[in-house]
């Protein structure tokens, strides 16, 4: 069961897949309804068992990354192997279609764990935003990528929009599969250049302009979590991270706001002790409303 499953806002669906390394099927697309019941699970065919972290969901179209980090029983440790040699395509299914064909593009390989969000371009185009690893092999840093499909030509345009590395890429939750604007990422400068200040970024898909805010020196920052504030999708809001420090060991919660992160925070809540870094988090508002 992926981590990252996705609520489509339109239909209320959640969409989601499983992955596994035993027999196949190693690949399973699943959609529960908004009341909850499971009423699509089908198995998809891939060459091999490989990770698979994240996927894409547009308001048409359920898009699996199927990447060469290849199930490798005999390894030491975590059971999985960088093997480019595998290859790396992306497998568009169509929603209206869910036990229909899923039609395989090939990509340059690389690596995703996160998806920042997808959206359909008119009806041939299908555009993807995504924290790119050129290799996986804990020294190469992701970028923010975006990929275009053309679903006419059967190919995809491969585009690195920062040389700045970024992970945790997080958005309004409300735009899911739409074309949102606004995408937030966990950044600092690329290895190799000096320090590596622990920084959030906001970038503008539209105008390519993007917002810094720096937590600071012997600081880093988590996942930014997106809290509406209000019912405006893609509107106002705030970006809710924990930032470690390293020469107090106490993490704070730090409150930014979304429109403008380089006025630094709106409020911070000084935390006694440390929080163990973790990958994830989301903001749930209060169901008493
Ligand atoms: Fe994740």
């Amino acid at each position: 069961m992926t981590a990252h499953p996705k609520t489509c806002p339109t239909t209320g669906e959640l969409h989601f897949f499983g992955y596994g390394s035993g027999t196949p099927p190693y690949l399973t697309y699943h959609r529960a309804d908004a009341a909850g019941q499971l009423v699509v699970s089908r198995p998809i065919d891939v060459p091999a068992a490989t990770m698979m972290h994240d996927f894409h969901l547009t308001a048409r179209h359920v898009v699996f990354m199927d990447l060469p980090m290849v199930h490798d029983r005999g390894r030491p440790g975590m059971p999985y192997a960088w093997d480019p040699e595998y290859g790396a395509r992306l497998g568009v299914l169509r929603r209206d279609d869910p036990h229909g064909e899923v039609r395989w593009l090939e990509i340059d390989p690389c690596y995703v764990f996160h998806a920042l969000n997808a959206h359909d371009d008119g009806d041939q185009r299908i555009v993807l935003h995504v924290s790119r690893y050129a290799a996986l092999d804990g020294r190469t840093p992701s970028f923010l990528w975006r990929w275009t499909i053309d679903l006419a030509a059967g190919t995809v345009a491969e585009e690195q929009l920062d040389d700045r590395f970024g992970e945790f890429p997080r958005m309004d939750d409300r735009l899911t599969g739409q074309p949102a604007r606004f995408g937030h990422v966990t950044a600092g400068e690329a290895p190799g250049t000096g320090p590596i200040p622990g920084a959030l970024l906001r970038y503008d898909l539209r105008t390519g302009a993007v917002a810094r805010h720096d937590v600071g020196p012997g600081r880093t920052p988590g996942e930014a979590a997106f809290a509406p504030a209000d019912d405006r999708p893609g509107g106002p809001g705030w970006l809710i991270t924990y930032v470690y420090d390293a020469t107090t060991d106490t993490s704070d919660l730090v409150i930014l706001d979304a429109e403008d992160i380089t006025a630094g925070p709106v409020a911070a809540v000084h935390l006694p002790h440390r929080v163990p870094y973790g990958f994830h988090g989301n903001w749930l508002p209060d169901p008493a409303g």
